[in-house]
């Protein structure tokens, strides 16, 4: 493995398919081993392109124009950074030698849509998850429901993220709105949802999880569990480590190590589980640093950026983390374009705090625009200073 330098003909060239905040941390790193960085992504000045050499604006589910802008650009590495990707040109692109596709162009086929990532884990593994079923109408999913799932149950459609288009459903007479909910909140034309029956955890957390090289060989470690709050399908706090018992640590590891393995490849991956008490089920993967894992910027020897930048070049990594801390997200609170923060100066006044502001363009009510994170002597007070310091943030229209 060698690195070179960039815009010269020993580049390393990687190109990120989504350019959002977690890839603007993996650009940074990039960056810092001297790569060069092509970012992509549906709007302009996304939060990567503002650090990468060069970036384009492209519907990534079109696979003609992904197919154009892989044979100009030619990128050794391909980094998708989010599910909404055509991933059947990935595959092709794969297939014909153009670059390689991280983790694996078949790990981002599997995981765009929760029927793949589900069957593989479930009934290829025999992981053990939730009573689950897919349904193609609202007739078929009235039946899964009753006879799979019983209530109270989540509907989702296979192609989402985010809670996009999710429901919880507590009742039969709810089914018909979970229904029309998903068929806005879906990605394609044919719609198609999961029904899952509810898990009664004590708690969720994500298991990072990193393929790396070293001597030679494809290595798998893992990093302190992370807890999270989420609220509508979005996470809105996380902190490391997540306390949990031994054989439950055990088991959520074993079953990240099957999943990350079925779906192969370099990288790092989040591995959402759901505990209780000993027990541990899988929820769902992403073959991509996960959001909840900011807060490894200030846990972390490596945090799960580096961890995916060293991982996909090829490089061993360490997993080993250095404090305790947590994570709080900062949202938009108003639709504006070029907002302003206040209060930035008090969130860092905050001990153990520090602070992640995107860049992002525009504005929504509930759009992720930032991330306060904070170091403590154990859990709980690292999240109250994560929760105060993001509290002091305050976004204002111009
Ligand atoms: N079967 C279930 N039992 C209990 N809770 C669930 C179940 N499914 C989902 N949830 C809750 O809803 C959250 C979001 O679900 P899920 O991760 O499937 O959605 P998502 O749209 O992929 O979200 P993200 O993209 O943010 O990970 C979970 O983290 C969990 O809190
Ligand atoms: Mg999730």
């Amino acid at each position: 493995m060698r690195l070179g330098t960039p815009n010269s003909p020993t580049a390393v060239r990687v190109m990120l398919l989504g350019s959002g905040e977690l890839g603007k941390e993996v650009v940074i790193e990039l960056q810092r081993l001297g790569c060069e960085v092509v970012a992509v992504d549906r709007y302009d000045g996304a939060p990567a392109m503002q650090v990468a050499h060069r970036s384009h604006v492209i519907a990534m589910t079109d696979a003609a124009a992904l197919r154009a802008l892989v044979e100009a650009e030619k990128p050794h590495l391909i980094v998708p950074e989010i599910e909404a990707i055509a991933t059947d040109e990935l595959a092709r692109i794969q297939a014909d030698g153009l670059a390689t596709v991280i983790p694996t162009a078949r790990a981002a086929q599997l995981t765009m849509n929760r029927e793949g990532i589900r069957r593989l884990a479930a009934e290829e593994l025999g992981l053990p998850t939730s009573a689950y079923a897919f349904a193609s109408s609202e007739a078929e999913l009235a039946k899964a429901a009753a006879e799979v799932t019983g209530f109270p149950c989540f509907v989702k459609p296979v192609m989402s993220s985010s809670g996009k288009g999710q429901s919880y459903v507590e009742t039969p007479d709810q089914i018909a709105a979970a229904w029309r909910y998903a068929l806005e909140g879906g990605r394609v034309e044919q719609p198609r949802v999961i029904v899952e029956g509810r898990v009664d955890f004590d708690f969720e957390i994500t298991q990072l999880t990193v393929r790396a090289m070293r001597d030679g060989q494809v290595e798998t470690s893992f990093c302190a569990p992370i807890g999270h709050r989420q609220v509508k399908g979005d996470y809105v706090e996380s902190w490391q480590p997540q306390a949990m018992s031994a054989p439950a640590l055990s088991a959520a590891r074993d079953i990240a190590a099957k999943v990350t393995g079925a779906l192969g490849g370099l990288g790092i991956f989040g591995v959402e589980l759901f505990v209780k008490g000993d027990e541990v089920w899988f929820s769902e993967v992403s073959p991509r640093p996960h959001d909840t894992g900011l807060v490894t910027l200030v846990t972390q020897l490596q945090s799960e950026f580096a961890l995916h930048a060293r991982a996909i070049l090829g490089l061993p990594v360490d997993v080993a983390q250095r404090d305790v801390g947590a994570s709080a997200v900062i949202y938009g609170g108003m639709e504006a374009r070029g907002v302003a923060f206040e209060g930035v100066d008090e969130a860092l006044a905050v001990p153990g705090a520090d602070l992640r502001l995107f860049g992002k363009p525009e504005s929504f009510e509930r759009r992720r625009m930032g991330v306060a994170l904070a170091r403590g002597a154990d859990v709980e007070i690292a999240r109250e200073r994560a929760r105060e310091a993001a509290s002091k943030v305050r976004p204002v229209a111009r």
